[in-house]
């Protein structure tokens, strides 16, 4: 008889034990600015650790396990270059990951080891590791701040996926509330040459939205106000759009934000919610689970099944009117939203 072979489970284990080892090297590289320095061409430890004014017996294991990982190459002379995958962590990439190799790997995975913690307390796992909440760190530290935005801005297209789904036509006044950076407020902009668009969000995101806006040629129709929307949404609306931020808010406060959307919307007005939608079994939605256990460890927030949102909106004063699908993979979906007054 020959008993289960323990080698494939515990290999398994045994990777994502380690798993941290990676994170913690791409984090270093991209902290250091490796690749920026990289950008034109192969250098030796020590002149990388000159430029870069660091310590050389430090930086010659940093170098060799970052080849290691296919990050970079070293070529016949002992120099490192970047790969393919190095490039990418270049500050002026097109595609870069810079900013995300940052935020993951510092002020992300910190949160993400006060989780253990978190379920002994009940405490919010960012919290307890940092002393202050999520959205306040960021205010203290533009620089990480502007990773942030950086990092979560949506990708060229996702406008078009949401007006895919919903007819911004008629729109004249689209109000992004927690617009971010007004990548999003701008993609649907282009898509809605009637409307003029503005983005309430905090102050530090006012010059990025400004740049924008220029940059696209829709300074004049888009417009950046700062705020904070658990106390007030700018009325006058007749879209609203709020665009991955409940997820990161518990019940009470996501409520709130709901409710002042519900205040400064007349009858007729529309909100988009704009946010994953948890299956009702589990094991249908990694990506969903993953962005659960996400907005867990960074706010005590979580995704919402389809029933909880209801319950939410509901609490709120609005209407469901519907949800639309995005993407059945990673399971995005448009909640339309109505004041339940009629037009
Ligand atoms: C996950 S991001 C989503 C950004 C954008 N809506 C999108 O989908 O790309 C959440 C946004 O909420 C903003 N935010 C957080 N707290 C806020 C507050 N109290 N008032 C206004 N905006 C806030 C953040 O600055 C950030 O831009």
């Amino acid at each position: 008889m020959h008993s289960p072979t323990p080698e494939g489970p515990r290999d398994r284990l045994v990777e994502l034990i380690g798993g941290y080892r990676r994170t913690a090297l791409v984090h270093a590289a991209a902290d250091l600015g490796l690749a920026d320095r990289l950008a034109d061409g192969p250098a030796g430890t020590a002149a990388l650790a000159e430029l870069l004014d660091l310590h050389e017996p430090t930086l010659g294991p940093l170098l060799r396990a970052l080849a290691g990982l296919g990050i970079l190459y070293q070529d016949d002379q002992g120099r490192y270059g970047l790969t393919g995958t190095g490039e990418l962590l270049r500050r002026d990439h097109p595609h870069s990951l810079h900013s995300a190799a940052v935020y993951f790997g510092g002020m992300s995975y910190r949160a993400y080891a006060g989780l253990g913690g978190a379920a002994r307390t009940g405490d919010v796992a960012f919290d307890s590791e940092f002393g202050t909440d999520y959205y306040d760190h960021l205010r203290r530290h533009p620089d990480l701040a502007e990773h942030y935005h950086r990092m979560i801005a949506l990708p060229e297209g996702a406008g078009e996926v949401i007006a895919g789904l919903y007819d911004f036509g008629g729109a004249r006044s689209i109000v992004d509330v927690g617009g971010g950076n007004g990548s999003l407020l701008a993609q649907v902009l282009r898509l809605a040459p009637d409307a003029k668009g503005l983005v309430l969000d905090m102050a530090l995101c006012e010059p990025m939205a400004r740049e924008t806006f220029s940059a696209q040629g829709l300074a004049d129709r888009g417009r950046f106000t700062a705020g904070d929307f658990r106390t007030a949404v700018p009325a006058g609306g007749d879209v609203y759009l709020l665009s991955r931020v409940l997820a990161n808010w518990p019940a009470p406060t996501a409520t709130r934000i709901l409710a002042n959307c519900r205040a400064a919307m007349d009858r007729g007005a529309r909100l988009l919610v704009f946010e994953m939608v948890m299956p009702e079994r589990a094991e249908e939605g990694t990506f969903a689970v993953e962005g659960d256990v996400n907005a867990l460890a960074h706010f005590g927030g979580g995704v919402r099944t389809r029933r909880e949102f209801e319950d939410l909106v509901g609490s709120a004063g609005l209407v469901l009117e519907r949800v639309r699908q995005v993407d059945p993979a990673a399971h995005w979906s448009l909640l339309e939203c109505s004041t339940g007054e009629g037009r």
